[in-house]
């Protein structure tokens, strides 16, 4: 075996090691090496042996790959393709046969953590930056005078407490998702009858009823009960719930059910005659902090963290939650969750 043949070997060898993908190229820019990871990410069979230009590689690839060869350094490029944000670095080295090295790494998911971190700050920060503005405002006004307008001044006061009122449940639900996160406070797992758990929402009855809102609830005959922690699955259906309410117009109805579900499941449902979501917005709406444009606008209306606190409780329970909604018509939140084992 000469050199080259060596140095191709070991290369095929490193290929089959890492996650990044790796094309070899020779001298007349020959595919010599094509790994399956590479093939993969770039969606294309590449057959070695084949002139790289006249392969399916995206042509921004054979750029790089050229760029690399006429400066005589490191190129590197992101290229997304089909969705995947791709980093694709070429290095031309010395070498009998092989001429350019281009390596392919896939960086979507990372990117995607990165700016899930990045929004989750600026979210807090605008979350919180808001109440804390009127609250200073308000403080300024009552001490530039305003104390003299008795009527005002107590009306500032009130507003003053309602802003702290809506800071604290912004930390509550940001602590309470850290402490699922993190463990610290496991879940207690025990007989949940599922009558209690569907009685959770009553609370929440006047509410609706103010509204005009009809708001029904159902436990489906042969319903098992729910393992699990009954006063964090409450949350779960007071959040819905709460949610129903609130994106729904006055002489709307809710319906919520509880019904078995496939094998040791309990399928609870919450489903409004309200406003929807729209679809591109779907599948972000269990992320922290997100509310549609239209709730945005509705400031000091809660700050977008109830569904992330859904998902999570949920998920920590073993079940799932999936959400299917049309504008104008409503929307129906799915929670699928595991039933009491029954023992004989
Ligand atoms: N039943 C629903 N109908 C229409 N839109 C909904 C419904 N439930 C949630 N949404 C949309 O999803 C967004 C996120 O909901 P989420 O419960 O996480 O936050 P929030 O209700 O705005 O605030 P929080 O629950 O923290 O008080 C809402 O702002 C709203 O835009
Ligand atoms: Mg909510």
């Amino acid at each position: 075996m000469n050199r080259a043949e060596t140095a191709v070997g070991l290369l095929r060898g490193l290929a089959a090691i890492t996650d990044e993908g790796l094309i070899v190229l020779d001298r007349d820019d020959r595919v010599l090496l094509a790994s399956g990871a590479a093939c993969e990410l770039l969606g294309v069979a590449v057959t070695e042996g084949d002139a790289f230009h006249s392969s399916q590689i995206d042509y921004r690839v054979l750029r790089v790959a050229q760029a690399a060869r006429g400066a005589r350094r490191l190129e590197q490029r992101d290229i997304n393709i089909a969705d995947r944000e791709l980093v694709v670095r070429a290095l031309a080295v010395d070498d009998d046969r092989v001429a350019t090295i281009v390596t392919v790494r896939d960086e979507t998911r990372l990117r995607r953590l990165e700016r899930v971190r990045r929004d989750f700050v600026s979210n807090v920060s605008h979350e919180l930056r808001t109440p804390v503005t009127a609250v200073r405002l308000m403080a300024e006004t009552l001490e530039n005078g305003g104390l003299a307008d008795r009527a005002a001044a107590a009306d500032f006061v009130r507003r003053i407490a309602l802003e702290a009122t809506h800071m604290t449940q912004i930390v509550e639900e940001l602590l309470e998702l850290s402490t699922i996160e993190s463990g610290l406070r496991p879940l207690t797992f025990e007989r949940v009858p599922v009558e209690e758990l569907m009685g959770a929402v009553d609370r929440l009855r006047p509410l609706a009823e103010d509204k005009g809102i009809d708001l029904v609830v159902q436990v489906a005959t042969g319903t098992p009960d729910v393992e699990g922690d009954g006063s964090r699955l409450g949350q779960v259906m007071r959040n819905l719930v709460h949610n129903a309410i609130k994106f729904t117009p006055s002489s709307g109805r809710i319906d919520v059910v509880a019904e078995p579900g496939a094998a040791g499941r309990v399928v609870l449902r919450c489903r409004d005659t309200g406003i929807g979501v729209a679809p591109a917005d779907l599948p972000r709406i269990f992320e922290r902090f997100w509310k549609a444009d239209t709730s945005r606008q509705r400031d000091g209306e809660g700050s977008g963290l109830g569904l992330a606190i859904v998902r999570h409780v949920v998920e920590a329970h073993g079940g799932s939650v999936a959400v299917a909604s049309e504008p104008r018509r409503g929307t129906e939140f799915t929670v699928e969750l595991p039933a009491v084992q029954v023992r004989d």
